[in-house]
């Protein structure tokens, strides 16, 4: 169940037989290589030297090791750039994106879809039946370093076409944008501008439509690789490894390309890159929250349709957030024990040996610096294979209690448009699965229109646009349903809806709102009555026709319940949030554990394992059997049991 990504080309080959030998002693499985390693494999345009990576796919599988091969797309060589700017990506101010590191091409330029094509071609022409390749990851990291998006001329011309395939006509664009206002009406197709670089801010409908067209290419972009892999590599199968906290495109489209989701888990870098409080940021600083490498394995556990891997797992500190401590001692080991709890098939390590040159000196790996002497992480890594080895084979992962439905396009139209500074709902939606999760709860993500019958509770943080299948899904949930704020407060086209937010929820909610306030920091409006807590950040005014369970000072709604549909009807502070989670759960009559901040459940099928962040120790409870550790849980360690 571990893995490691590993460059030959990055070590004499006099190494690769050792490296592979000593992957296999410490209980490693699978191996990812050649990802980035384009300008090795094509030296000049059709110039191609494949004697090298034959060898090593060969030493490696010799070795027992299972290969997922990368299509090295995320890193286009210099003859390439050259030959063909047209690929180059820009940036929102308009200046070019350039050689010298990587993912230096916009997925909106042709040439680079017909260049990608034919690399992936090759490279799956000569290693689709290779023996030891059991799987494909596509590209690397979509979006990353910001590249989800682009502003050149090249993007330009692509969206105009894609606006003329959804449009239609010019007529239509216009009406749907609203574009008489300020008279930015268009007469043709041709005048579509990016919408950047404006004297005040674009036409929010345009930016959005901007971003669903860079989203929908990356997923056809995709579909183009995964339809190549599987003509040529019958019998493998795919994935793409994600980031974290990174909603730009929609992570559900290009997981339908695939077998099976992977992510990338840094979960000490990703503090750094969540707005958490200074406060916060200090506490968790050395061993991470004890909800970021979670919340991202439930979510692609759905993008993966159940299916998951963590491609890369920080092994140690890296290099690339503001700054960069070495994880507590125990670190390592607990987030591969909680990847494999929450479903994950295999855990990979970023990066088998620490590069002693180029950009990623400071990223620790398996292994010391150019080194063959097992690095702290490196050390855990191999007690972790031990230990897996005496556990045995673990259970399937069930149907969690708790469903979250996580929404890309809410991501980019609260970004769009957050009417007040700090409306962020990635991070709604993290602090409502945090609140879940301190309940002991599992939790589920759902795609928007995905099925939420059998969930006793089902979380909305907010969803602005609800489009008919999201509606129906919601009618159809079986348990209780918790609506966040600004729920179906724009259509399709980045209309607030006729009738009034929530729009199509309307029905659902018994409820219409009138009015939304955000709330400068240091502002915050009480609320009381089933809940107490208070109002910061956003606030709305709603006139409801249905019982109102709690009200802010003024006698408003603060909290209103139309059968089993609750509507929350501001941004929560910890105290509101917090009461409100315990009031569903009591509603939904769940059984509760009360954690304390740093320690988390997690069941995968009979067996529950509990996970400490520390610093304090934590007792497990009474009357069980352990499988793994002990009753008294110390800071960074774990236990398992079975229910
Ligand atoms: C200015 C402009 C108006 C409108 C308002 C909005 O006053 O003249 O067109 O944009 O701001 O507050
Ligand atoms: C990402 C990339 C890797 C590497 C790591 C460093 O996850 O996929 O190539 O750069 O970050 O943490």
């Amino acid at each position: 169940m571990l893995g490691v990504c590993y460059y030959p080309e990055h070590w004499p080959e006099e190494r690769w037989a050792k490296d592979a030998r000593r992957m296999r002693k410490m209980g490693i499985s699978h191996v990812r290589i050649g990802e980035f390693a384009w300008s090795r494999l094509e030296l000049e345009r059709d110039c191609f030297d494949f004697a090298w990576l034959d060898r090593a796919m060969d030493t490696l599988a010799n070795a027992g090791l299972k290969i997922v091969l990368g299509t090295p797309t995320a890193t286009p060589p210099k003859w390439l750039v050259d030959a063909h700017p047209d690929i180059l990506p820009y940036d929102e101010h308009g200046q070019v994106r350039g050689f010298g590191s990587r993912r230096h091409s916009t997925f909106s330029s042709r040439t680079w879809w017909r260049e990608s094509a034919r690399i992936v071609e090759k490279v799956s022409q000569r290693y689709g039946h290779h023996p030891g390749l059991v799987g494909w990851q596509t590209d690397n990291e979509y979006g990353c370093h910001d590249t989800t998006m682009s502003w050149g001329e090249e993007d330009r011309k692509a969206f105009a076409e894609w606006l003329r395939r959804r449009y239609q006509g010019i007529d239509q664009l216009n009406a749907a944008w609203g574009n008489v206002f300020w008279s930015m009406e268009l007469r043709s197709f041709e005048d579509v501008a990016l919408p950047c670089r404006t004297v005040t801010e674009p036409n929010p409908a345009a930016r959005h439509d901007f971003w669903r067209f860079h989203s929908d290419q990356i997923a056809d972009f995709d579909r183009m690789q995964c339809d190549i892999l599987r003509k040529n590599s019958p019998g493998r199968w795919i994935t793409h490894n994600f980031m974290g906290f990174i909603s730009d495109f929609d992570h559900f489209k290009v997981g339908d390309n695939l077998d099976l989701a992977s992510w990338d888990s840094y979960p000490i870098g990703f503090v750094e890159k969540f707005p958490f409080s200074e406060v916060e940021r200090n506490r968790w600083a050395e061993t991470s929250h004890p909800d970021i490498a979670a919340y991202h394995h439930d979510l692609y556990r759905s993008v993966g349709r159940g299916r998951f891997w963590v491609m890369e797992q920080q092994p140690g500190p890296v290099n690339w957030a503001k700054w960069n401590p070495v994880p507590k001692p125990g670190m390592v080991r607990l987030w591969t024990w909680e990847a494999l709890a929450h479903g994950a098939e295999v855990v990979s390590y970023f990066r088998w040996r620490q590069a002693d040159f180029a950009q990623e000196q400071h990223h620790a790996g398996l292994n010391l610096p150019g080194s063959d002497e097992l690095s702290v992480g490196g050390r855990e890594a191999a007690e972790t294979a031990r230990e897996l080895a005496d556990v045995g084979t673990l259970p399937d992962s069930r149907k969690t209690p708790v469903a979250l439905v996580f929404d890309y396009p809410t991501h980019w139209a609260t970004s769009i448009q957050p009417q007040g500074a700090d409306f962020r709902y990635e991070e709604l939606s993290f602090r409502w699965y945090e609140a879940i999760r301190r309940l002991g709860l599992d939790v589920d993500f759902v795609r928007p229109g995905g099925n939420l019958r059998g969930y006793k509770l089902v979380l909305v943080p907010c969803m602005m646009q609800v489009d008919e299948a999201s509606l129906r899904a919601l009618q159809d949930a079986d348990g209780l349903v918790m609506l966040g704020p600004r729920s179906g407060s724009r259509d399709r086209h980045f209309r607030i809806p006729s009738g009034l937010p929530p729009g199509p929820l309307s029905a659902l909610t018994g409820t219409r709102v009138t009015q939304v306030a955000s709330l400068r920091p240091g502002l915050q409006d009480k609320v009381t009555g089933a809940l107490s807590g208070a109002a910061i950040r956003w606030r709305e005014y709603v006139e409801a026709a249905t019982e109102m369970l709690a009200h802010f000072d003024n006698g408003d709604p603060a909290l209103t319940r139309k059968e089993n549909v609750f509507s929350l009807h501001c941004w929560p502070d910890e105290t509101l949030l917090a009461d409100m989670m315990h009031m569903l759960v009591q509603e939904a009559k769940l059984e509760t554990v009360s954690l304390p901040a740093h320690v988390r459940l997690r069941r995968r099928g009979d067996l529950i394992f509990a996970f400490n962040y520390g610093p304090d120790s934590w007792s497990v409870p009474e009357g069980i059997r352990l499988i793994l550790g002990s009753s008294e849980v110390a800071a960074q360690d774990l236990a398992i049991w079975r229910a």
